[in-house]
């Protein structure tokens, strides 16, 4: 075997690191009790494929945050199983990665050892932190950041470095918490494609929060929409659109369906972030030509969606 691709640590469950993996969620139920009795999750049942893009949305407060913990292994649930191929989550567990809204990066390291910080922790000898950290940096294009701290990094780029972290232990799940939410329309967009193209070259199976309808069509193989709290999954949107995807595929009749479809859904949900997010899209429509100059973008007819090089690197600070 390849002593590169040993599984993180002793205590790993047997897996091939990296591998996508199944997981299954069944009857999940999950009850705060302190000053306040909060019935969170209802016998939620989830069955995620191998490398399937999974897009979670819901009424905010609903209780999407608390499944991605309890998937992560961070809160236990108190009723209802949860297996990664078969095998238990039973707490804190090496083969899932997660990022949160808000990059939690460690201030006084640089982006580089911020990503080789779970292989500290899982006491990876010296040589093998630093290959995987140069790879992962590599992966997310910030090889030239590597020794910038986090403070100095534009919120993007410190959401790179964090998605680099999650990956870092080989996660066969990846779980992303509304990851784009604090990004400007157009970074965000551009972000959407990178995940993609990060999706297909590490292969994990990925569930992803998101207040967006169009960002949950576009990035995902199936929208499952969650109720409002306890939540419990109350439609589950099969998105049959050919990879890999392009922001082009956003204008596309069927992701409009798609939507209208999700939508539907929570029309029963008053939910102030869905509707900014809403908002917020609509915003490239509405730019003044300044505005489209100032963000290199085309001029296009106002009300025309303007898409430009999602390749394009960042403007970085
Ligand atoms: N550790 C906790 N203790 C008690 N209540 C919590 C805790 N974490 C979350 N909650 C409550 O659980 C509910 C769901 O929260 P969350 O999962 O963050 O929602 P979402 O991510 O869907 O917006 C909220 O009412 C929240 O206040
Ligand atoms: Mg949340």
């Amino acid at each position: 075997m390849d002593p590169a691709r040993e599984p993180a640590t002793m205590t790993a469950p047997t897996r091939a690191p990296g591998a996508a993996a199944g997981i299954s969620l069944r009857g999940v139920s999950l009850t705060f009790r302190g000053a306040r009795t909060t019935h969170v999750l209802d016998r939620v049942d989830l069955e995620v494929r191998p490398r399937e893009v999974i897009a979670l949305i819901g009424p905010n407060g609903c209780g999407k945050s608390t499944l991605l913990r309890v998937l992560a292994g961070l809160i236990k649930a108190d009723g209802g199983t949860l297996a990664i191929d078969g095998q238990p989550i039973l707490g804190p567990d090496p083969r899932v990665g997660l990022v949160f809204q808000e990059p939690r990066l460690l201030g006084w390291r640089s982006a580089e050892s911020n990503v080789r910080f779970p292989m500290e922790l899982a006491g990876w000898p010296k040589q093998r932190q630093q290959a995987r950290a140069d790879d992962l940096l590599g992966l997310v294009g910030l090889r030239e950041y590597a020794r910038a701290r986090p403070g100095t990094l534009s919120g993007g780029t410190r959401q790179r470095v964090s998605i680099a972290r999650a990956l870092a232990l080989e996660p066969s799940l990846l779980l992303l918490d509304e990851p784009f939410s604090a990004l400007d329309a157009l970074t965000r967009e551009r972000f959407n494609v990178e995940l993609l193209r990060l999706w297909e070259r590490t292969g994990t199976t990925i569930i992803l929060v998101t207040h967006s309808i169009p960002e949950a069509v576009f990035l995902a193989d199936r929208v499952v929409v969650m109720s409002p709290r306890p939540a419990r999954v109350i439609a589950d949107i099969a998105v049959e659109m050919p990879r890999p995807r392009r922001l082009v595929d956003l204008d596309s009749a069927l992701v409009a369906s798609l939507a209208a479809d999700v939508r539907s859904h929570l029309v029963d949900t008053t939910d102030d972030e869905i509707a900014m997010e809403e908002a917020r899209r609509a915003i490239p429509a509405g730019l003044t030509p300044k505005d489209r100059q100032a963000r290199n973008l085309p001029e296009t007819d106002p009300g025309t969606p303007a898409w430009f090089d999602p390749f394009r690197p960042e403007d970085e600070p």
